[in-house]
């Protein structure tokens, strides 16, 4: 089990390259099983749980090869399992993206519920209702949900929740409609980047798709979809991260292959709390002169704040000026990394969906314990900014996500080092995923 130890203080300087998205990639490998030729994907972030994704195809009868440079490539070679076990389910939520593509392509579907999550309550209704719209027969038993159709056909579909539309129920109600006899129009649908990326991958692998990245998404059926070699965008959570590092530390970065315009919210937060920002082609350089200035963040569904950067913004805060506040529509009990940065130093209070965040002048190193995947970012850009030594435990948290931050921010000028900790605790935990061999 890897900690990262970290000593605060060093202002961020250099040039970072971005991963490809993480949540483009994830949906796009489950719509793989929709094809009936080989897919190659290019720009495939090395994730835990891009590794946990693979392992389910492979029990789903899809082969999955890593190749050198973030290639990957995917192909059918046993079309007759169904099952998606909860044992993978419950470690990846995403993996309930193989729902409608399994169904779509294979008429079944047996996929275990997801369970709980320590970001919120996450329901699925809306994927469920979305399929039984199409013609499925949807019930759930035992804690799986078993879906049926010959030939799903089309429909009128809205997919907004009490927090707005939901991105992976538009992407699993897409997949399905692609393949439906007739024509699925999806109301309130979800315009995150990903889904965009997603609708793309489906359009060059044969799919008839419109009004990608607006709320109204038209799919007309097809019979059959083919092969694909497709690139998968980069990851603007993983940019944004980045970014608020350089921030959070007084330093200077320049962050390469990123798409600007999926930034513009992030950007023009970053750019009222202090930051000098420069967008160039592909490229976003920050410098940060000054201590943050306080700011009002409020996450929301895409083109706001997103809820995926709201615990690295509450960090960079922590250290402003004066007072901010955090509110999350999107998750309104997302708050996990407060406690832990408190044991920082910092000065964060909940008032029901909101933080108010009381700047301090500095941080103090700590031991603090990772809890989810962003709220470990959080923790290690804090870390980055207090005074001595931070040991940040359950990486693995961060690992789910982020291709080798620590590797990142070190060639940045980062004085951090990973280190294995035994915990017996954690080990019976986190079990373990096989990384993918390289071909
Ligand atoms: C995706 O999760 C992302 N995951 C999340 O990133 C991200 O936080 C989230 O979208 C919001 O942007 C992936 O793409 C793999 P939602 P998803 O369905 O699709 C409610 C990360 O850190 N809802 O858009 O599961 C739900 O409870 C992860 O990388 C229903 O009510 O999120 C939430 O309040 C964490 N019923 C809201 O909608 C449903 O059937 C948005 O959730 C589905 C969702």
């Amino acid at each position: 089990m890897d900690c990262l130890r970290i000593s605060g203080g060093v202002p961020l300087r250099g040039r970072v390259a971005v991963s490809g998205s993480k949540n483009a990639a994830l949906p796009i490998m489950a719509a793989s099983i929709l094809a009936s030729g080989p897919v190659s994907l290019a720009r495939v972030p090395d994730l835990a749980d891009v590794n946990t994704l693979a392992l389910l195809l492979g029990y789903l009868g899809v082969e999955v090869k890593r190749g050198a440079n973030s290639q990957m490539r995917i192909e059918t070679v046993d079309a007759t399992p169904i099952k998606a076990d909860y044992e993978l389910v419950r470690r990846m939520r995403a993996s309930f993206c193989v729902l409608g593509p399994l169904l779509a392509r294979r008429g079944r579907a047996v996929v275990s519920l997801p369970g709980g999550c320590k970001i919120g309550t996450r329901p699925v209704d809306l994927h469920l209702a979305g399929l039984a719209a199409l013609g499925a027969s949807i019930r759930i038993e035992h804690g799986y949900v078993i879906a049926e159709a010959k030939r799903l056909r089309g429909a009128q579909i809205d997919l907004c929740g009490p927090c707005g539309p939901t991105v992976t129920g538009t992407a699993n109600v897409m997949c399905a409609a692609t393949l439906a006899r007739g024509k699925t129009v999806i109301t309130s649908a979800a315009v995150e980047p990903e889904v965009v990326d997603l609708g793309r991958f489906l359009i060059s692998l044969g799919a008839n798709i419109s009004g990608l990245g607006t709320s109204v998404i038209e799919i007309v059926g097809v019979e059959q979809l083919a092969a694909s070699d497709y690139t998968i965008i980069a990851d603007r959570i993983e940019a944004g991260t980045l970014l608020i590092a350089a921030a959070i530390t007084g330093g200077e970065i320049s962050v390469e292959g990123v798409v600007v315009e999926h930034m513009t919210a992030v950007l023009n937060a970053l750019e009222e709390s202090g930051c000098h920002i420069l967008r160039g082609h592909q490229q976003i350089t920050l410098l940060a002169t000054a201590r943050p200035r306080p700011v009002h963040i409020c996450a929301q569904p895409y083109p706001g704040i997103p809820t995926d950067l709201q615990a690295q913004f509450m960090a960079l805060v922590s250290l402003a000026n004066g007072q901010s506040t955090i509110r999350d529509q999107v998750f309104p009990e997302r708050f996990m990394q407060v406690a832990e940065l408190n044991r920082l130093g910092a000065r964060i209070e909940r008032s029901g969906s909101t933080a108010i965040v009381r700047g301090v002048r500095r941080l103090s190193g700590a031991t603090v314990t990772a809890c989810d995947l962003r709220a470990s970012a959080a923790l290690v850009l804090a870390g980055l900014a207090a005074q001595r030594e931070t040991i940040v435990r359950r990486l693995y948290h961060l690992d789910r996500g982020y291709e080798r931050l620590d590797l990142k921010l070190a060639r940045l000028g980062a004085n951090v080092t990973r280190q294995v900790e035994a915990d017996a605790l954690d080990m019976a935990e986190l079990g373990s995923v096989p990384a993918l061999p390289v071909v």
